[in-house]
């Protein structure tokens, strides 16, 4: 394999241009030049592309967002499109292809190694929800920034007194909401693994006045409910008038973390070993420390669990 693409998809999350530059770097390393392929699939069916040298990489470590910039793509879900694409990439000489993003992205790679494209995965999603991996890139990033809003939202709750309800992102999954949450010492933390408890999260306020504790902060995981429906729900209980904020896309941007950084270069690098090794259709994570590989299609039938024992902890420390 003398020439590989590489593209990002789905929404962007920070450590992906670093693993854009250790695909490129880890390549060159081995004499394969590296395409770039502009904003996700869509570039892939139009052939959108670059060729990556060694400095079109240099200073994109520390940035977030994705420099090949990002597409959700649903038309890549038909046959013709995908076929389209690969005809592109034949065509400019690429055999195989490396995909950084989330489980969307992963089946638009699968779907390509059907039809005989050679494909790597690399989990890039803030949720932190891909099977098979104890972190994505990005979600530490997410999470660093998630607890420093819920910090500042601290202080002005502890000044008015108030009860704050903190809108978290994840999709489906419960990891941004629970490691937030727990980080910053929230008082009550819901997420779509575990039940919805309005009585619990009452009592927990409850406890809190009883001792004078006269502020609040709940994180509530998007896939549970919206921060707003909550609010009226336990308003409606309790008279608490509640304060709310959806941190929104803040949680995509900024500068990768180190940890993102460091975990983004090992998975880039080692999805271009896998394809130099004649691989396809494998996904990258790690476990334990230790980057592995583990076939592509396990995302789909394995359900990504979060930490329910941080979860547990959390409980027993906002006592
Ligand atoms: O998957 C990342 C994510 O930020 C989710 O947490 C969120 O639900 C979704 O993307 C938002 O997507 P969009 O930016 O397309 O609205």
């Amino acid at each position: 394999m003398k020439r590989i693409g590489v593209l990002t998809s789905g929404g962007d999350a920070p450590g992906m241009n670093a693993a854009i530059r250790a695909v490129v770097r880890k390549a060159n390393y081995h004499d394969v030049e590296v395409y770039g392929i502009y904003h996700g699939y869509e570039g892939f069916i139009q052939g959108k592309m670059e060729l990556l040298d060694l400095g079109s990489v240099g200073g994109i470590i520390q940035r977030g967002g994705t420099k090949l910039f990002s597409s959700r793509c649903p038309k890549f879900m038909e046959e013709k499109y995908r076929l389209q694409g690969i005809e592109k990439m034949k065509e400019a000489g690429i055999d195989g292809l490396i995909v950084i993003g989330g489980d969307g992205s992963y089946r638009g790679a699968y779907e390509l190694t059907k039809l005989g494209f050679k494909c790597i995965g690399v989990p890039a999603t803030i949720d932190n929800d891909i099977p098979g991996t104890d972190f994505t890139i990005g979600f530490d990033t997410a999470l660093n920034t998630v607890v420093n809003a819920i910090d500042k939202i601290r202080d002005t709750a502890t000044s008015h007194e108030n009860t704050f309800i903190i809108e978290v992102m994840g999709r489906d999954a419960g990891d941004l909401a629970l490691w937030s949450g727990l980080a910053a010492g929230a008082e009550s933390v819901i997420i779509p693994e575990e039940p919805f408890d309005l009585d619990d999260i009452i009592a927990r306020l409850k406890r809190g006045e009883a001792r004078k504790k006269k502020h609040s902060i709940i994180i509530v995981a998007e896939g549970v409910m919206p921060a707003s429906q909550l609010a009226d729900m336990i308003k409606e209980r309790t008279g608490i008038d509640i304060r709310i904020t959806v941190l929104g896309h803040i949680q995509r941007g900024g500068s990768p973390t180190a940890f993102d950084r460091v975990l983004a270069s090992r998975l880039g690098a080692y999805a271009v070993e896998l394809l130099l090794e004649g691989k396809t259709c494998r996904a990258v994570g790690i476990k334990n420390q230790e980057v592995y590989d583990y076939d592509l299609q396990e995302i789909f039938t394995t359900k990504h669990q979060a930490d329910i024992s941080l979860y547990t902890l959390s409980k027993e420390l906002s006592i």
